[in-house]
């Protein structure tokens, strides 16, 4: 049995997609499951870059079969759109398969998102407004709508229909703000289920047969551990579970078939949104990262707070998530810094702490606690090849975090393309 999860370690945006799609090459089956077109994963093939929000980033291997599972709640005009997007470049999508159990994003979805954030005012959480909490919202309530139900026209338009007036009773009485129109949506998504019909089938299904028959299954995470609804900074997250344990349920496949995680970490941290974020940097160093690493959300566009790497946060993600490797991305955009910190632990009114807290109010008491390190020069990073080309000062702050977490570095990424790549030990 060989399954394999990838997924954020910190707060997004870490590289999944560029480690996601490197090892894809030895995957048979790759896998999203949880969270919608609330990601976006950026993936540089040779000279074009591309960038994904629900097709999982394996689909650049058309042979290979890219799954969208049951804990993924998918807006069917971006997903659309997405497909036609990778055709027009020509990428082929006839092994991109959806589950019938995946909840459906309508646009009362993403109208009370941005009725719900304008509410929220100074506490906004800043999401990305693709209606991502009102659906997982509406899954939990029981009253949502799933790919499976589009089948049966209807059942589907009766359902979405009530639907429709339940919320725009919202949208009017509690918001004040105009209603949607019931038969453009009916007709609109009825539209959709016919495109999306030749992608629709039993993936719970699906993967179990692959993991089963020793096919090689990689799960793509999206957003990160410290965005996970149970496991972040509530209420500053997202509303589905990133973290390993997220798999098992977003996919259908036995948690105790899961054998492998690989913890994307970024070489530094970024946040998108609001929340706290102890390490971030307000100085020109910060700028300084963010203007290097290009740190601009796929997704929104939206600028990244950029930090230091926290390593409270990240043994923090390492427990949770049982990493059995790290993929540590954009070691080159530290490069050329005469100091490097890593936060070891944090510091209160009274003393340290090494936990990672759950309470907002006790964050916001918490300063880091740094350790320094040399920096290293950009042009002695370019073009490594091996572990052993990389930068002595490189490979400290490397080992060093080891240390600090406990969980070896399986990979580094020295840029955003495949060939940028060094494998320290077999992942997969
Ligand atoms: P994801 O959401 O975790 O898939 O990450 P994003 O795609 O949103 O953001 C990561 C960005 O960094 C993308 O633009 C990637 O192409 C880029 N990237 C990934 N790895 C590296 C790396 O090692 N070095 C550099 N310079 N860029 C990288
Ligand atoms: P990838 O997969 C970074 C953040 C939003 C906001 C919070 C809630 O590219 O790493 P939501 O729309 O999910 O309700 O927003 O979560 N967020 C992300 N931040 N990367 C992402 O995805 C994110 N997806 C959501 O900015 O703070
Ligand atoms: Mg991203």
């Amino acid at each position: 049995m060989s399954t394999l999860v990838v997924l954020g370690a910190q707060w997004g945006d870490e590289g999944k997609g560029k480690v996601t799609d490197y090892l894809s090459e030895k995957a048979d089956v790759v896998v999203r499951y949880q969270g919608g077109d609330n990601a976006g994963h950026t993936v540089e093939i040779e000279d074009k870059k591309y960038k994904l929000h629900l097709i999982p980033s394996g689909i650049f291997y058309e042979e290979k079969t890219s799954i969208i599972g049951n804990g993924v709640v998918v807006n069917p005009k971006s997903l659309l759109k997405e497909i036609q997007y990778l055709n027009g470049l020509g990428v082929k999508t006839d092994n991109l398969r959806i589950s019938q159990r995946a909840h459906i994003i309508f646009p009362y979805h993403l109208k009370l998102d941005e009725l719900e954030e304008i509410k929220r005012g100074k506490n906004k959480i800043g999401t990305t407004v693709k209606g991502i909490g009102p659906c997982y919202k509406d899954k939990v309530e029981r009253s949502g709508i799933r790919i499976c139900d589009m089948f049966y026209a209807d059942y589907f338009e009766e359902r979405l229909r009530s639907n429709i007036k339940a919320k725009n009773e919202i949208i009017e009485k509690l918001y004040n703000s105009e209603p949607l129109n019931e038969d453009d949506i009916v007709k609109e998504y009825l539209r959709y289920a016919e495109e999306l019909k030749p992608y629709v089938t039993n993936t719970t299904a699906l993967v179990n047969k692959s993991v089963k028959s020793g096919k090689k299954v990689l799960f793509e995470g999206a957003q990160g551990t410290l965005l996970d609804i149970d496991y972040g900074t509530y209420p500053y997250l997202t509303s589905s579970h990133p973290i390993s344990g997220g798999v098992a349920i977003g996919s259908g496949i036995s948690p105790f078939d899961l054998k492998k995680a690989l913890g994307v970490v970024k070489a530094y941290t970024t946040r998108v949104g609001k929340g706290p974020f102890p390490t971030e940097l307000f100085d020109d160093t910060g700028d300084w990262i963010r203007d290097r690493g290009f740190e601009y959300g796929t997704t929104t566009g939206r600028a990244r707070r950029c930090g230091w790497l926290d390593t409270v946060m990240l043994k923090y993600s390492c427990d949770i998530n049982g990493f059995t490797g790290i993929a540590l991305t954009k070691l080159d955009t530290l490069a050329d810094l005469e100091e490097i910190k890593i936060c070891t632990k944090y510091r209160l009114k009274d003393g340290f702490i090494e936990d990672f807290p759950a309470s907002l109010n006790l964050l916001a008491e918490c300063h880091p606690v740094y350790e320094t390190l040399p920096g290293w020069k950009l042009e002695e990073i370019t073009g490594a090849k091996t572990y052993e080309e990389l930068p002595l000062n490189a490979r400290k702050y490397i080992e060093r975090i080891e240390e600090l977490v406990g969980v070896k570095i399986q990979l580094v990424s020295i840029g955003p393309k495949r060939s940028e790549t060094i494998i320290r030990e077999e992942i997969f």
